[in-house]
């Protein structure tokens, strides 16, 4: 094939090359390369402190940054912040509500911000109302709404503008398990609608059936980025098996520690847990120290680390 006659790459929704951001001496965000295609509904997860709001709000042109670049659709957040700011939607972590307006009232506010002509706006409010699933609180003060309605109305606000790219930051915290499944209902629609969305949260299982990829960062590093399948299988710490023996269960640990594909073993509500240096380890030496000692094998059950709990421990460090 003639090189020349491939069509260019397309450009991402946001890329990221080597950002980083100090706070004085410290370096709250390192050297992130990170790429969001258009159309990815996409998991930006970290613990608490991680670096989230601080990408967010540099994508979102608030926030300077240190070194690098960041670029969203191709422009660039320092040079083009102009242009970055029609393109996208942010929906910051925490943001006043005016209390003693009514849903209308603050969107028409904020069409009018954005310069929606006034003939245009009731539609499009409308429009927006209908999408987050609104429409029945158009007169309702503000003040009056529920969280999770809050948070929609915080949605409906940053799509005002038809943006493509929604940068929302932690938009599920603090809502009840009902109102966060409604909200995560809405950002697949959006994603249907063509939309490119990062969202960022401290629980990875909250958005591993809604992300379509995801990225981890910890300590302002990325440790991962790709499917959210893919982060099991590359981040998973070993294989767990699930032993169950009748008697002498402090013996079977014993023998257990000495084997060398054994990572740890645990007693987990009256159950070993046992850990396994990798994925790939015939395991059934597990099966033949418990025997071959003569202790009896109730059960043995293989099991894979809970994703949740991959996480943890990769954010604790005890992985690499
Ligand atoms: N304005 C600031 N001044 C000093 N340190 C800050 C400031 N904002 C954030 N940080 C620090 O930067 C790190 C990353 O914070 P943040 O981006 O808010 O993380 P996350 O959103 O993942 O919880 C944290 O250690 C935080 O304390
Ligand atoms: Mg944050």
């Amino acid at each position: 094939m003639n090189p020349e006659s491939a069509p260019p790459p397309p450009i991402p929704a946001v890329q990221t090359i080597g950002l980083t951001r100090t706070y004085g001496a410290m370096t709250a965000l390192s050297a992130l390369d990170l790429t969001v295609n258009r159309g990815d509904l996409f998991g930006f997860i970290g613990s608490n402190g991680a670096g989230k709001t601080t990408t967010l709000r540099i994508l979102a042109t608030f926030l300077a940054p240190s070194a690098g670049t960041a670029k969203v659709l191709g422009h660039d957040v320092v040079r083009d912040a102009n242009a970055v700011r029609h393109v996208i939607g942010y929906m910051p972590d925490f943001f006043g509500v005016y209390k003693d307006m009514e849903v209308t009232e603050y969107l028409d506010f904020f069409g009018a911000c954005y310069k929606i002509p006034t003939a245009q706006r009731e539609k499009t409010v409308n429009d927006v109302l209908e999408l987050v699933g609104l429409t029945e609180k158009k007169g309702a003060l503000i003040g009056a709404l529920s969280r999770g309605m809050q948070q929609r109305l915080g949605l409906a606000r940053v799509l005002i503008h038809d943006p493509q790219v929604l940068l929302l930051d932690e938009p599920a915290s603090g809502l009840d398990p009902r109102a966060r499944i409604e909200m995560m209902a809405i950002l697949q629609e959006l994603q249907r609608l063509g939309k490119t969305i990062i969202i960022s949260s401290h629980i990875l299982s909250e958005l591993q059936t809604l992300c379509n990829r995801v990225a981890i960062i910890e300590k302002g590093r990325l440790i991962y980025s790709g499917p959210v399948q893919g982060v099991r299988d590359q981040m998973s710490t070993g294989l767990v098996i699930w032993v169950r023996v009748a008697t002498e269960t402090e013996r079977a640990i014993e023998l257990l520690r000495e084997r060398p594909e054994v990572t740890g073993v645990e007693v987990v509500e009256g159950r070993l847990k046992v850990t396994m240096a990798s994925h790939d380890i015939d395991h059934s030496c597990v099966a033949e120290v418990i025997v071959r000692a003569g202790l009896k094998l109730l059960e043995l059950q293989e099991d894979e680390l809970g994703l949740e709990e991959v996480f943890l421990r990769v954010t604790r460090g005890e992985t690499q």
